[in-house]
């Protein structure tokens, strides 16, 4: 038996922040990043609130990558202040913290339920509707997804004004995160009808809007359209699982501190010429796996045709470079600049075993051995 179903209602379109002057809820505590204060993008939050007569705190501690330290300042912060929701403004890593103080406070302080919002001010991650919230453990220096349903935000506001101000370069990492979990939901181990509809349409947007938001940040039409793709990405990756760029990308975040759609867009190539499995001479191959025949219905997707699976599958690989190149995204690790050769390769052993581990892992459509992943993890240095 299969399921599919979605928890968080959405809100979405021109003046969707409205929404927080109805919210069912007298009492809430603002969950945000700095920048969100700093740059006064939470007076479009507040000012609504204000208007329905509803009181609020605000908690800014939040930092790239949800790690652990400040996740428990936040759980003391709730803890003083009980809320009767949370509100989660900002980038995956503002919504992931909150989900996990909600959830952390809650198995404290045995309350009954605290409504979440969740209001992403990137077109990314998706976590505004998924149960996943992504924690960086910075000792170990491993990050990993906690998956409960309990961590499921029950509003979503899509508000396209809010990543407006995304620079260039996020818009980059963040939309390729967005295609990364459209693809990888696409072709895991658990896809469905339900998971593919959504991805495609994601993928179809990525394709047409992504370049566009990138090259002109005020391109509203743009900017909307990858907004909604962030969300469709995310519900289509919520029922079926993402699969080993995920997995491998956790690792370079918490090691190097990649930012998460860096990482994603850098190994993608890799991970889809690894699943495909097509031998550099294809002729000579008889048989191929069946993710070759959903990464060629990708190419397809994407305006790539091509007269035969194999070559569409290289086409999508080129693409995905493509993508890379126009929007400044490294390459290599080496071309980062910033990481020793002797520091990237001494942490490769460890990247991979924490890999391995990974939640993601479960679903990529082809198993990887540990040997795989280091040999993935080595050419990403220069290849
Ligand atoms: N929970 C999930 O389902 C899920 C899925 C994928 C990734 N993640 C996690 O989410 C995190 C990444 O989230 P992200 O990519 O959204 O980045 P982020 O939240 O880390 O934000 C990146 C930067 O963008 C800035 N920023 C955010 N909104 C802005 C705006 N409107 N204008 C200008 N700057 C803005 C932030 O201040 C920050 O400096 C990672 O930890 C990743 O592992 C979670
Ligand atoms: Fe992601």
């Amino acid at each position: 038996m299969k399921t599919f179903g979605m928890k968080t209602v959405i809100h979405f379109g021109d003046n969707a922040l409205d929404r927080l002057r109805e919210i069912p809820y007298k009492r809430v505590l603002i969950i945000t990043d700095p920048f969100v204060v700093q740059s006064k993008m939470i007076d479009l939050i507040t000012e609504p609130l204000a208007k329905g007569g509803i009181e609020y705190d605000i908690f800014s501690n939040v930092v790239p990558d949800a790690p652990v330290d400040k996740v428990a300042d936040g759980v003391k912060k709730f803890l003083s202040y009980q809320p009767e929701a949370v509100i989660a403004v900002g980038g995956g890593s503002a919504i992931d913290s909150s989900k996990a103080i909600r959830e952390f406070a809650l198995k404290i302080n045995h309350y009954s339920d605290v409504g979440l919002i969740a209001v992403p001010t990137t077109s990314g991650t998706g976590s505004e509707v998924t149960s996943f919230a992504v924690v960086n453990d910075t000792e170990a220096k491993v990050k990993y997804p906690l998956i409960s349903p309990s961590l499921t935000a029950d509003e979503a506001i899509l508000d396209a004004e809010l990543v407006k101000s995304v620079p260039p370069a996020i818009t980059a990492d963040t939309g390729m995160d967005v295609f990364t979990h459209a693809l990888e939901s696409y072709v895991s181990t658990d896809h469905n009808e339900f998971s593919a509809a959504l991805a495609e349409k994601a993928m179809e947007i990525c394709g047409v809007f992504l370049l566009r938001a990138y090259l002109d940040g005020s391109d509203m039409h743009a900017r909307q359209k990858m907004h909604v793709a962030s969300c469709l990405a995310g519900l289509s990756f919520n029922t079926a699982g993402l699969g080993i760029t995920h997995s491998m990308a956790h690792q370079l975040g918490a090691q190097f501190h990649i930012p998460h759609g860096r990482a994603n867009a850098m190994l993608l190539p890799h991970i889809v010429e690894f699943n495909a499995n097509i031998n550099k001479r294809s002729r000579s191959q008889k048989t191929y796996l069946p993710s070759v025949e959903r990464y060629a219905s990708v190419a397809h997707i994407l305006g790539l045709s091509n007269y035969n699976q194999v070559m569409s599958v290289r086409s999508l690989v080129n693409w995905i470079q493509f993508m890379q190149k126009e929007m400044n995204i490294p390459m290599t690790i080496q071309e980062i600049g910033t990481i020793s050769p002797d520091e990237y390769f001494g942490a490769i052993d460890k990247m991979a075993d924490a890999a391995l581990a990974d939640a993601c892992t479960t679903t990529n459509p082809r198993i990887p051995t540990k040997e795989d992943i280091m040999k993935i993890y080595k050419k990403l240095w220069s290849f």
